[in-house]
């Protein structure tokens, strides 16, 4: 890719952008213009490491060759069909290869366009699920402190970042309790992979069921990794105890991998990395390789059919979307998953892990660093709060790395860092390089 000359800003006025602070953004805007591979460009011209796959979801690289091939010439082919009592060929392909990649049993895929609408897709599965089978007084759900299932109001509901609730708390759905999250600093700040401490978090549940009975609840979502609550990786055996609860108590387990699929954790999903296998699992980012929005639920066998049987003729389930398996999404994801399979992805997050883990724990010790985590080729590194300013000092840092040409990410207090498949040692070292740089000129 040739660097281009810097190009003049659009009226940046009319679009109320997404999780940002507008004002400030408008005052110093940052506008990408081009991708390619690892690297974005800004319209001045900057060439910039990308440290967080586009966001937690480029995880071929930007604009691989073999992805924008496909899009065109699906483009050109059939642009869209709708999927209500219709339906095109590369949907049903990319089901059949996506419940291939899963772990035995979770054997349909619902199509859907984002996280979020993956997330209430997946609780409404649950509560239809439980319907079908005559136990409609199962309708509470059970999410975690800190989980962050995207943005509907069902997703904000089981969600636990407090800033994304607040504003919505009397509108949010009733009948949620949330387990804590895991984030022990005390006991295991600095921790390499799995945390050691925490297993016992995973008794709340416990305790929930002893307050509701597990006749009123329908389905436990967590993130087998929680990301956007700051990289909060399982204590050992905590996954493993959800599952014995949530069996013991017929509760049914979501695990949301919208940002641990597709090789983030080393396999194809963090299911598979961790031995333990939900009922219903959520996707989106990977999924497409960023390049086409998409998500999914993938489905446990039983729960299809149990929904099947329990109407007796008609829609058996009455939920869907105008772009529900969108031919361009389809093909999309189905090259990403050739690339993934072809480029050995997978492993090669495996091979990296270790590598991110050196490199960002090489940054214990720099000015406010108060513990640094990673699994996989996720890792995040926790600054000391400044007072009165939260999140203001991790937003310099970004500031800071991405004007010494790296994209990392913000996250409360923390600077994450989940980049492509496809990214370098050297990269990597990059990376962390950057952001000690920065730690020591950040105030
Ligand atoms: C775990 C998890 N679930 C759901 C979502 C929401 O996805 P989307 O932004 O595509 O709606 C995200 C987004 O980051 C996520 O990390």
């Amino acid at each position: 890719m040739n660097a281009h000359e810097p190009l003049s800003l659009p009226d940046l006025e009319s679009w109320w952008m997404p999780f940002t602070a507008n004002r400030q953004f408008k005052d110093a805007p940052m506008l990408l213009e081009r991708a390619e591979g690892m690297y974005y460009v800004t319209h001045d011209g900057r060439w910039i490491l990308d440290g967080i796959a586009g966001l937690w979801c480029c995880n071929a690289g930007h604009c691989h060759p073999h992805i924008v091939a496909a899009i065109r010439d699906q483009c050109g082919r059939l642009d869209y069909a709708t999927a209500f009592n219709m339906g095109h060929r590369g949907a049903f392909d990319l089901a059949s290869r996506l419940t291939g990649l899963a772990p035995p049993g979770l054997d349909y895929a619902f199509f859907v366009n984002s996280g979020s609408e993956a997330v209430d897709t997946a609780l409404k599965i649950a509560l239809a699920w439980h319907r079908a089978r005559g136990d409609s007084t199962r309708t509470r759900f059970i999410g975690r402190e800190r989980g962050y299932h995207g943005v509907g109001i069902g997703g904000i509901s089981v969600g636990g970042m407090a800033g994304n609730r607040r504003a919505f708390a009397g509108a949010l759905l009733p009948n949620v309790d949330h387990l804590p999250h895991t984030h022990d600093i005390e006991r295991n700040a600095f921790s390499r992979g799995q945390p050691a401490h925490g297993l016992e978090r995973a008794e709340a549940l416990e305790a929930l069921v002893t307050l509701h009975g597990a006749e009123n609840i329908a389905a436990v979502i967590v993130e087998p990794v929680a990301g956007g609550g700051g990289v909060l990786p399982p204590p050992v055996g905590y996954l493993e105890r959800l599952r014995e609860l949530c069996d013991r108590h017929g509760i049914l387990l979501i695990f949301d991998e919208v940002i641990t699929a597709f090789g983030r954790t080393g396999h194809a999903l963090a299911a598979e990395t961790f031995g333990v296998r939900p009922d219903l699992v959520t996707l989106a980012k990977g999924l497409t390789a960023g390049a086409v929005p998409m998500g999914a639920v993938l489905v446990d066998r039983r729960i299809y059919q149990d929904c099947m049987a329990g109407v007796s003729r008609g829609i058996e389930f009455n939920h869907g979307y105008t772009w529900s398996g969108h031919p361009l999404a389809a093909a999309a994801a189905l090259a990403a998953l050739d690339v993934y399979e072809r480029e050995d992805l997978f492993a090669r997050a495996r091979e990296l892990a270790p590598v991110l883990e050196e490199k960002v724990h090489a940054l214990r010790g720099l000015p406010h660093v108060t513990d640094i985590r990673n699994f996989g080729l996720l890792a995040a590194i926790e600054l000391a709060p400044r007072a009165n300013e939260p999140g203001a000092r991790a937003m310099d840092v970004f500031r800071h790395c991405f004007a010494a040409g790296c994209l990392v990410r913000p996250a409360g207090e923390n600077i994450v860092l989940t980049p492509p498949l496809v990214i370098n040692a050297a990269q990597l070292e990059e990376l962390a390089d950057t952001i000690g740089r920065a730690l020591v000129e950040v105030a």
